[in-house]
């Protein structure tokens, strides 16, 4: 595995990479890999000749109360773990090599935003975007990837690449599970031993949830109720929100048709967790 750590370089492989017909995939992350991650580059790597993966902490899409300091760093950990998936090319730039000086432009996110989580984090995609501008034109991928456990930044970037008409495929990779359901988080170990055992109910919510659809439930309302109504029922979380919107245009519907998010989050005593599940409905 290679190690870049300055733009120069990485352009400068990425056109070669390109010029050779070599198809690139890339995993932009901020590190601190977890399964999620490590489910993205296996992928990456079945579908691409070369992989590469990126790890930048961002300091554009953290708001003012969101401590970037505190955000969690082990690049030795990551390093191992990207050579045990048979990453190529670890880009690893350090802030003052992405933004070596003050910023003239920022992209600007003007939908999809201030719904879900994006609705109390003002800001945070516009930051997410503007990283990825920098990092898609310095690693010139073919392909990248990212996970549906967080669909509305997958709904965003595939905006964004369709309105900048970059020319990458955005690959949206399904959520990975614990066998219980739970979708896999980092803020799982957090759960008390009671509230693991209640957390299932979440993902069963939103499979439920689809049942009712299928049946022929066409009322949003009465779907976010009964999520709401069975979580706070079933568990001792707290529904911060259960929405239910067109995807990937994140707009109210008044009935349901076409495709659709159900996305939850939930909060237990010393963790939020968040999942959602997409379907079409004819
Ligand atoms: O999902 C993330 O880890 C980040 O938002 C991303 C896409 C790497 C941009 O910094």
């Amino acid at each position: 595995m290679h190690i870049i750590t300055t733009v120069q370089e990485m352009q400068q492989i990425a056109g070669e990479l390109r010029a050779s017909g070599k198809k690139v995939g890339f995993v932009p992350t901020m590190g601190y890999l977890h399964e999620g991650h490590l489910t993205l580059l296996r992928q990456a790597k079945k579908e691409n000749d070369i992989v590469m993966l990126s790890i930048f902490v961002n300091p554009l899409q953290f708001g003012p109360n969101e401590d970037l300091d505190r955000y969690p760093r082990d690049i030795e950990r990551d390093e191992r773990l990207a050579r045990e998936v048979e990453v190529d090319y670890l880009f690893y730039p350090s802030v003052e090599e992405m933004y070596p000086t003050d910023r003239t432009t920022n992209v600007e996110v003007v939908k999809r935003t201030d719904v879900l989580c994006g609705k109390q984090r003002p800001g945070h995609f516009a930051g997410v975007v503007t990283v990825l501008m920098k990092l898609f034109n310095i690693t010139m991928p073919n392909r990248a990837y990212f996970g549906m456990k967080d669909a509305q930044q997958v709904a965003v970037i595939e905006g964004f690449v369709d309105d900048y008409n970059i020319p990458v495929t955005i690959v949206p990779v399904e959520i990975v599970r614990e066998e219980d359901g739970l979708a896999r988080s980092s803020r799982n170990i957090y759960l008390s031993e009671r509230e693991r055992q209640e957390a299932p109910h979440l993902y069963k919510s939103l499979c439920m949830a689809k049942e009712r659809i299928v049946k022929g439930e066409r009322n949003p309302k009465n779907i976010t109720s009964f999520i709401k109504e069975y979580i706070e029922t079933n568990t001792h979380g707290v529904v911060d929100y259960a929405d239910l919107y067109a995807y990937p245009n994140l707009t109210e519907v008044e009935k349901i048709s076409g495709r659709m998010i159900i996305a939850i989050a939930v909060k237990f005593e010393n963790a939020r967790l968040i999942d959602n599940i997409t379907l079409t409905v004819e």
